[in-house]
């Protein structure tokens, strides 16, 4: 199978929209610190370029979070393959995903969170694909919102690769 890929969103159109989601979350969060929570391995590229831009006192932390295998379809288990290595209690976290699809990884992850007693708990995506929400998940920072297609690139990747694309774009394959 051949893989072809098309670009959705240009590299100037996300450096952009950071620029207008780092000013809102620089005003919510102003005489605040800010606890970054990192969802490893796609929300990598997103929350170093993001935090570039915060102006608030902030912390970079990681978590890798598995729900996906090889494939492009949930498998709708969820497993925590690192953890914070602190307590988050009194602190003010916001996690920072590549993307919200069934919403099953990011529903878990805030209750996981929230039983751990932060100061307050919000979620940042770079892109949420609302059709394909299965689990109801409240975001508080979109990047884009994306049809149903599977994405790759700026963290997001189709069995490990093309995260490292500076750009996001849909992939499909083609017979040789
Ligand atoms: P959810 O639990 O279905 O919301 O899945 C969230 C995770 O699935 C994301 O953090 C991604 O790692 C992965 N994922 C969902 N959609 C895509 C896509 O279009 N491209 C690459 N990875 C995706
Ligand atoms: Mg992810």
């Amino acid at each position: 199978m051949k893989e072809r890929i098309e670009t959705l969103i240009s590299t100037s159109a996300i450096e952009k929209r950071m620029d207008e989601l780092a000013e809102v979350i620089n005003k919510d969060y102003a005489g605040e610190e800010l606890y970054l929570v990192c969802v490893l391995k796609g929300g990598v590229f997103f929350m170093v370029e993001l935090a570039k831009r915060i102006t608030v006192p902030v912390t970079l932390n990681f978590m890798d979070v598995s729900s996906y295998g090889n494939g492009t379809e949930s498998s709708g288990h969820i497993k925590i393959l690192m953890d914070l290595d602190e307590s988050i209690e009194g602190k003010n976290v916001l996690i920072v995903e590549d993307i919200v699809d069934s919403g099953r990884t990011l529903s878990h992850l805030v209750e996981l969170l929230k039983s751990r007693k932060p100061k307050s708990l919000k979620l940042c995506t770079l892109l949420d694909k609302p059709e394909r929400r299965v689990t109801e998940v409240e975001v508080h920072y979109t990047g884009f919102t994306i049809p149903d297609a599977f994405v790759v690139g700026y963290g997001l990747d189709y069995a490990q690769r093309y995260r490292n694309l500076n750009y996001i774009g849909v992939i499909s394959f083609e017979e040789e």
